[in-house]
């Protein structure tokens, strides 16, 4: 089984070589699929067990990540994401045929892969969603509410202080949050309580 190596995890040479490369972990000069392994442990990433759970548990066929970066995550599980970042460096990550052949080796279901990406501001989008994913990436559940089809879920992470957001949203009812288990495949929907201080991700219903 291949294992990457997180950026986070490396040293030296490693890190040097990748430095050089990219100029920035944050903010890199530009994105290819190399970069997306390292910033994300590529099939280690442990949303990919609470993007698997959704697809599973809920009726979904529609998918906006506003603030996604290169974070694809979601195509794993959903066929049709729509991924919204005014980064400028992006490029055409998401046409990649490197990215596309992963994401189809990865993928757990049967129909073609259709990412879309804006690489706009995600304040002044239309359209209406059936899941909208809010991670680290400033108040998405604010400024995208109307994104979110009334039904539709909203998946979301206090990174930014947006659960706390959507906690304070009364058009917004919680349903739960995750518990991913160490080996970043299984994971646990609890319904009870609201563990707020813990990194986590907690779901929403419109
Ligand atoms: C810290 S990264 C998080 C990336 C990814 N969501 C994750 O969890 O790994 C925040 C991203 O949000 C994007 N972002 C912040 N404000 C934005 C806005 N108003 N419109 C579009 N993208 C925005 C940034 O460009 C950046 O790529």
């Amino acid at each position: 089984m291949t294992k990457y190596t997180s950026v986070f995890d490396m040293k030296g040479k490693t890190f040097d070589d990748f430095m050089r490369k990219y100029g920035d972990i944050f903010n890199p000069r530009f994105v290819d699929l190399e970069y997306y392994k390292a910033y994300y442990l590529g099939k280690y990433d442990e949303t990919i067990p609470i993007f698997n759970y959704l697809k599973q548990h809920y009726n979904i066929d529609s998918v906006v990540y506003p603030g996604s970066f290169i974070h694809l995550a979601p195509s794993y599980a959903f066929s049709n994401v729509t991924y919204i970042d005014k980064y400028e460096h992006v490029d055409d990550f998401f046409e990649d045929p490197d990215v596309l052949k992963y994401i189809s080796l990865h993928k757990i279901y049967e129909e073609e892969t259709k990412m879309t990406f804006i690489n706009e501001a995600y304040e002044k989008q239309n359209g209406q969603y059936d899941l909208m994913i809010s991670s680290n990436g400033g108040p998405v559940s604010l400024e995208c509410f109307d994104l979110l089809k009334d039904g539709g879920l909203l998946l979301v992470n206090n990174g930014h202080s947006d659960a706390d957001n959507a906690f304070d949203n009364e058009k917004l009812t919680f349903l739960g949050y995750f518990n991913v288990k160490g080996d970043h495949k299984t994971v646990e929907f609890v319904t009870e309580g609201k563990s707020k201080k813990s990194e986590t991700y907690y779901l929403f219903k419109k």
